[in-house]
């Protein structure tokens, strides 16, 4: 099994995610790190513990990032996940605490205690990575792989014309985690948007998940409806999940390698700028970055369906 920490900003894509985490027999998930982003990061934290608590699960939480590592941070979207991150739905009250460590040096202790063996998956904007490099820059070396669900190479984006929401909300972070020479795949709005959960999907798991089921089948319900408002489809993407389908059912994806940048301010701010290996660019910036690996590609109707059987 594949031993996990799973940063977040919970979030209705997050929820369903973190239950894909606390549940699957393939995933081992170490802890849940958070941050702001989809909402504040103390709310973020409360539904980080309020999830693993209904799953019966006693997972550590470290709370992180509260804004962004330079700019000024941009107000959550409370039109798609609600003001609470889980579509506005009463929720009852959380028993836990979170763990005193940051998030930054949870993720530091939690590497140098099994190198080479743990995934950090991240789903939020990306501040606790960039935070836990400055904290410790040899992490590049203990870490197995990050996976990071952000980005766009050739989709555009979804909060401005070319800009994803995880990297627009602190392009910064993003620019030191995306070349900071460790094994990094992206998984971006290219496989995303191809993946839909369906009111379908959405009722088989409400139905196999106790109170758990209730949180998701509930969250879903507004974060569709802005999906049906903005987007014109009848389902959600999935979003977050489909970093850990890449990690569990990579034969679903196609990739590509290359090195990635991200803008940091201007018009294109947070847009992902991917050169594909062996292009024969000229020397740039670009080309001095380390390679990473990008989805381009995905079986959209089996993520979709792995990710219902799964939950
Ligand atoms: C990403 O932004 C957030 O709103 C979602 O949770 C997901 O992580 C999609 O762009
Ligand atoms: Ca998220």
């Amino acid at each position: 099994s594949h031993p996990i920490i799973f940063d977040t900003d919970p979030g209705v894509d997050d929820a369903q995610a973190i239950a894909i985490a606390l549940r699957h027999p393939e995933l081992d998930l170490l802890g849940l790190t958070t941050t702001y982003g989809n909402v504040d990061v103390e709310t973020a934290t409360h539904n980080a513990l309020l999830l693993s608590e209904l799953a019966g699960k006693d997972i550590p939480v470290a709370q992180g990032a509260a804004a962004p590592m330079v700019k000024t941070r941009h107000p959550p979207p409370a039109h798609i996940h609600g003001a609470n991150g889980l579509g506005d739905i009463d929720l009852p009250p959380v028993a836990g605490k979170a763990d005193p460590r940051s998030a930054a040096q949870f993720i530091v202790d939690t590497l140098s205690a099994r190198p080479g063996e743990v995934t950090l998956v991240a789903v939020g904007p990306v501040g606790n990575l960039a935070a836990a490099l400055q904290l410790d820059p040899t992490i590049t070396e203990k870490v197995k792989r990050v996976v990071i669900m952000g980005g766009s190479i050739r989709e555009g984006g979804n909060v401005t014309p070319v800009a994803e929401a995880n990297m627009f909300n602190d392009p910064d972070a993003a620019s030191r985690v995306l070349t900071a020479g460790w094994p990094l795949t992206l998984v971006g709005l290219d496989v995303t948007h191809r993946c839909v959960l369906t009111g379908e999907h959405m009722t088989r798991i409400e139905a196999g998940q106790g109170e758990l089921g209730k949180i998701l089948a509930g969250s879903y319900g507004f974060y569709r409806d802005f999906y049906r408002e903005f987007l014109g489809i009848d389902g959600c993407c999935p979003h977050d999940s489909c970093a850990l389908a890449w990690l569990l059912r990579p034969e679903l994806f196609t990739t590509a390698h290359g090195h990635l940048t991200v803008a940091t301010s201007g018009d294109a701010e947070g847009q992902t700028i991917f050169a594909p290996q062996g292009r024969g660019f000229i020397e740039t910036r670009w080309s001095r970055t380390p390679l990473v690996e990008v989805c381009l590609g995905v079986d959209g109707q089996a993520v979709s369906d792995w990710i219902a059987d799964t939950l």
